[in-house]
């Protein structure tokens, strides 16, 4: 049985979400596609062109056989160019070193072009429903509050820290909405500035909370 807080979490984050195309099927290509997007660009940005790539690029054959120059084209505007590159050079190598199907263990999906620890774990857990956390700066923030962690955020310890506490609450058989709810729950309620605590779910288990600390976590060194 899941922890009561990872309970409530999932019930609020099905009753909740945003419905975002990515979230419609667990096709590992489309997941993919949607997690390099999202990298450096805002969910509101990415909607039109994840639709219009997928469109165009519909599965891992159609990309790997594309010119680069045309799928390019596709990207045109969203910036940080390395991340098209990087799409079409993986569906090639998904296609020659695993037979053109999506590799389903995290070593095989970080050796992948343009996949770090974050984007892996994302894939694993979304796609595959395996017990691998995503940590970016939202959930680094949504953990230092529940959890109370007064490391600077930026420092090496504290991102093993939330990796091995996660790691440890995932429930089971639901890896992909729980890495999902904690991505909402940054989006959403638990806000840099101004987090809406009256409408949290996991006020209660919250231990920033319980110390009116909320305003001051994370901790961030200036540099
Ligand atoms: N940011 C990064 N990955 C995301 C996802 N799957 N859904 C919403 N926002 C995200």
């Amino acid at each position: 049985m899941p922890l009561n807080w990872v309970q409530s979490l999932l019930n609020w984050y099905r009753e909740n979400k945003r419905n975002l195309p990515w979230r419609e099927q667990k096709d590992p290509y489309a997941i993919w596609v949607s997690e390099i997007m999202l990298q450096q660009t805002r969910v509101d940005t990415v909607l039109d062109y994840y639709r219009r790539f997928l469109g165009r690029f519909p599965n891992m054959a159609s990309l790997a056989e594309a010119e680069l120059d045309e799928v390019l084209k596709y990207w045109e505007g969203l910036g940080y160019y390395t991340r098209a590159r990087n799409l079409h050079r993986g569906a090639g190598e998904v296609m020659t070193k695993h037979r053109g199907v999506f590799p389903d263990n995290h070593r095989d999906v970080l050796a992948l072009p343009g996949i770090g620890e974050y984007t892996a774990g994302a894939i694993m857990s979304i796609a595959f429903n395996e017990p691998y956390p995503a940590i970016d700066g939202n959930v680094l923030r949504v953990a230092s509050r529940l959890f109370l962690l007064e490391q600077d955020i930026k420092s090496t310890g504290v991102k093993k820290e939330v990796e091995g506490l996660l790691k440890g609450v995932f429930p089971r058989q639901e890896c992909s909405d729980f890495t999902q709810a904690l991505m909402e729950l940054g989006a959403l309620i638990c806000l840099p500035t101004s987090p809406k605590c009256q409408e949290c779910p996991v006020q209660r288990d919250c231990k920033a909370y319980r110390h009116n600390r909320q305003q001051e976590l994370p901790l961030k060194s200036k540099s």
